[in-house]
């Protein structure tokens, strides 16, 4: 049995959804006035209320079986215990022992991996002190006051999702650039305004291979050794690496003793809180970024070993496949009201559609039912003055996942109480909607009513926390990596390969000489291909 659908439970859930799908929010609100209280949960300081969510007690007790059939325990557990869960790529899946406590042991091949993990967090601790503090000297002996991190994807969505998000906690001294996209701007306008002399560049790269990387890293490169009076020495001060392949970090001239090492048991999506976190620790501090591991320990904990009736990522996770397999939704909406969090929705698109954006599951079989849901958002309030409106009354289904935290940090007049009932009147207003009768009772004309009715029972999540904090941060992309884990699990797929990026990036390479080589070379693709590569060619010589 490799395909979800063959599982009883996910039967049962079809035909549950015959049921389910007739019934309205605002009935199961009005048959059961506690609802909003019972389906609730609180751990490690975040609060779920899933209650308005299209769902009864018989639908989550069937998603629950379908946890159990699916063995979702044995794979949590298999993860904790450093089992290659990475099936494709033979690999452990050990994001959580970047965030164990020292002391703790988890074993990779029979080896304890905490310790390492503590001795590069602690060499990192170091290093951030020294530039923080002005210790370290650029190579005219000037401080560093600008960092600037080179990477993509896993390498970069964290740390600029990190700093934006823990910008408060950070040092407003200094300045903090992210440069991943191979479009020469990126670059050049990352560091337009910035003194080389005080510039130090994290080039961070699980493989150091990667083409939008290096060649960001060589351009960074040529940048600062012509301000520097070309003098190869001065490489060493204003150039550190975060990869695990030390041969390559070498080999483009950076001392390997800045280098900041990993493990190939850390997915590139899963490292925020690795090395890859530098920039992070740069910006908000040793202590700040050991509470953010501490938030996310408390959820990785929390998963581990709560019930999974009343486990967070377990049953967000649950709700997704529900609505994605069941009502057909394509896709989630992350909606933070809170700016800080302004880059999160990005952060979780990769986090949730590189990790299941698959279509076979772990033994190679067509696996049945569509997977990963498009993840996607903006925050509140902006999203709610463009493309709310398809939300409310569009003819798609959006689960939308709320959060919302009790305390602001720019306290200023008014806002945070209006911004909080905004998340309440939106959550409110997609659940109830708005009747005809409500609407004629308004004296809209006859013509209009169908315009201005909302049908509401449209579902949401609403997260709250206390306050946003590096504690808080840790914790929520915990919660959002364990939920991404536990649908993997439902689907039966590798949530932890990304072969689908492969195919683009080889192409690419044979490109580059047909773009750049005098005279052009003969052109074997598709002929929409030769003749875009032609166009190209003309054109940039025109
Ligand atoms: O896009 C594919 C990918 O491998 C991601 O998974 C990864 O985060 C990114 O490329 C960057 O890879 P690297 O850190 O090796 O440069």
């Amino acid at each position: 049995m490799t395909s979800p659908i063959t599982r009883s439970a996910w039967n049962a859930l079809a035909s549950h959804y015959e049921t389910v799908s007739k019934l309205h929010l605002r009935q199961l609100f009005a048959d059961d006035p506690k609802r909003g209280e019972r389906m609730a949960v609180e751990a490690a300081g975040l609060y779920l209320d899933y209650s308005k969510n299209r769902i009864t007690d018989e639908t989550l007790r069937l998603l629950l079986q379908l946890a159990q059939e699916s063995e979702l325990r044995a794979r949590i557990d298999a993860m904790f215990h450093g089992e290659k869960i990475n099936v494709t790529e033979k690999r452990a899946v050990l994001h959580v022992a970047l965030r164990a406590p020292r002391g703790a042991s988890i074993l990779v091949d029979g080896k304890n991996v905490v310790p390492e993990v503590h001795s590069v967090l602690d060499k990192m601790a170091d290093f951030s002190e020294r530039v923080r503090s002005g210790a370290w000297k650029g190579h005219t002996g000037k401080r560093i006051r600008n960092v600037v991190n080179i990477g993509i994807g896993g390498s970069d969505l964290g740390p600029v999702m990190a700093y934006e998000a823990l910008k408060h906690y950070s040092e407003r001294g200094m300045v903090f650039r992210f440069v991943s996209n191979i479009d020469g701007t990126d670059f050049a306008e990352a560091v337009w305004d910035l003194d080389p002399s005080e510039t130090l560049f994290i080039v961070s790269s699980k493989t150091f291979t990667t083409l939008e990387t290096m060649t960001n890293a060589q351009t960074a490169r040529a940048w600062s050794l012509a301000a520097l009076g070309g003098d190869e020495k001065s490489v060493a001060k204003h150039f550190v690496a975060v990869s695990t392949n030390a041969a390559e970090v070498a080999k483009f001239g950076i001392d390997t003793a800045n280098m900041f090492e990993f493990w190939d048991w850390v997915g590139g999506r899963y490292s925020m809180d690795s090395a890859i976190g530098l920039s992070t620790m740069l910006a908000i501090g040793p202590d700040n970024f050991r509470a953010m591991l501490d938030g996310f320990h408390q959820m990785d904990e929390h998963f581990r070993t709560a019930p999974f009736e009343v486990n967070l990522p377990v049953l967000m996770g649950l709700f997704a496949v529900w609505y994605n397999d069941f009502f057909s939704a394509q896709t989630v909406a992350v909606l933070p009201y809170e700016q800080y969090l302004k880059r999160f929705p990005a952060y979780l698109q990769q986090l949730a559609m590189e990790s299941n954006g698959k279509h076979v599951t772990l033994e190679g079989d067509a696996v049945g039912c569509d997977t990963a849901p498009i993840y996607w958002g903006e925050p509140g309030t902006n999203g709610q003055h463009s493309f709310y409106q398809l939300i409310h009354q569009g003819t798609r289904l959006i689960p939308c996942d709320f959060i919302a935290f009790a305390k602001p940090l720019n306290l200023l007049g008014r806002h945070h109480d209006m911004l909080l009932a905004n998340v309440f009147a939106q959550t409110e207003a997609l659940a109830f909607g708005k009747t005809p009768e409500q609407v004629k009772a308004e004296g809209t004309p006859d013509w209009l009513v169908p315009h201005r009715v909302f049908e509401g029972n449209r579902p949401s999540n609403t997260i709250m926390a206390e306050q946003l904090t590096p504690e808080t941060l840790g914790k929520l992309v915990a919660l959002y990596e364990h939920s991404v884990f536990t649908q993997g699990v439902i689907w039966n797929i590798d949530s932890f390969d990304q072969w689908g990026v492969e195919l683009g990036k080889v192409l690419a390479q044979r490109i580059i000489p047909e773009l750049e080589n005098d005279p052009q070379p003969a052109l074997n693709h598709d002929s929409s291909t030769n003749n875009l590569i032609r166009r190209y060619r003309r054109l940039k010589k025109s």
